[in-house]
């Protein structure tokens, strides 16, 4: 049983001609971080919508731990599923920690319960509760905001996510400052989640698996090392920045080619790279002279190893092809 489950879901809005979305099938697991990827219209905000029922499909069932979401309450659905939007969506005249509490105190819980949980989130979204629990929206920045906004959607421990351009509306550093964030706090909380972006650097810097969507369509459902190394169609290709291997490696994370260590040691050695980096960063350090490099993750953990087979390895399938292709065509 999947986590969640789109089965031939349509919808169109009435008045149109064209169906939003049209005959989408996908399959989610649980604890995976799954982003929608597309560009504007194609339907990415609807398909997010009709989990949590804000949007009802024409056609077909979605499927939430194997339950048609029609069968839920809707109640009942919603409390299983946070979201999150793009301008954060805090109620102004409420403070930081109202806002929190809207869905505990919904849940009745009693004050110290629900003012305890205030803190963790605070803390876990990196904002100082003693600084920022009785502020208010408008005397926050936007990326304050959305930690915020985030915190909410966690405070009573849905299972699900539903996240729509969260970091939409904020500057590149904090963007990618949030986008690490996210990824800690996934690793913590494991939640299965839905992240709607048009930004592919962020959708393959976050995402477990990616669905570009196209005209209400998906055009390609697989891991982001497969869209970049494997696109399925030229729409993709054009997306992801064409054949341009230089772009390609600027995409795809180090851990994606490495090789893992069995029992990840503490002191790493002095040739190292961060797991964050892409393949750009760890190109240029052996173009600098260092053959092997270890892969060290935030706690300071050597996790892996890498040189420039492993790199070399991702694409020398496709030029054994292209070799293929010359013979024929001699
Ligand atoms: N309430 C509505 N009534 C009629 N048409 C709608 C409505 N909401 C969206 N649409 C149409 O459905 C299509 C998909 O819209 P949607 O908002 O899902 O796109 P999106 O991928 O989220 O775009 P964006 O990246 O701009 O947010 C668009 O053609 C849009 O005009
Ligand atoms: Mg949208």
């Amino acid at each position: 049983m999947s986590a969640i489950e789109f089965r031939n879901v349509s919808k169109s809005y009435p008045g149109t001609s064209e169906p939003a979305i049209r005959n989408v099938s996908f399959k989610v697991e649980s604890g995976e971080f799954i982003v929608l990827l597309g560009s504007s219209g194609c339907g990415k905000t609807t398909l997010l919508k009709m989990v949590n029922r804000l949007y009802e499909q024409s056609e077909g069932h979605i499927l939430i731990d194997g339950k048609d979401t029609m069968a839920v309450p809707v109640n009942e659905l919603r409390r299983t599923i946070g979201y999150v939007i793009q301008q954060s969506g805090l109620f102004p005249h409420m403070s930081v920690e109202q806002n929190i509490a809207v869905v505990p105190d919904m849940l009745g819980w009693d004050k110290e319960r629900t003012s305890a949980r205030i803190d963790k989130l605070l803390e876990l979204v990196h904002l100082d509760p003693k600084v920022y629990r009785k502020r208010y929206p408008r005397e926050m920045s936007g990326g304050q905001q959305q930690r915020v906004g985030l915190a909410r959607a966690l405070a009573a421990d849905p299972p699900f996510m539903l996240m729509d351009e969260p970091f939409g509306a904020i500057d590149a550093i904090t963007r990618t400052k949030l986008q690490d964030e996210l990824t800690s706090i996934q690793k913590q909380l494991h939640k299965t989640i839905l992240f709607v972006t048009h930004d592919v650097e962020e959708a393959i810097r976050l995402a477990d698996k990616i669905i570009i969507l196209r005209d209400g369509e998906i055009v390609q459902y697989d891991t982001p090392l497969e869209i970049i190394l494997h696109p399925k169609a030229d729409f993709v290709r054009q997306l992801i920045g064409g054949d341009d291997i230089f772009r390609q490696i600027s995409l795809i994370n180090v851990t994606a080619v490495m090789d893992k260590l069995s029992a990840p040691y503490r002191k790493p050695p002095n040739a190292s790279v961060s797991d964050k980096s892409d393949l750009k960063t760890v190109l240029t350090m052996m173009l600098r002279g260092e053959e092997t490099l270890h892969v060290v993750n935030e706690e300071g953990y050597a996790t892996g190893i890498v040189s420039l087979p492993h790199i070399q390895k991702l694409w020398s399938p496709i030029a054994a092809k292209e070799e293929v292709k010359q013979g024929a065509i001699d």
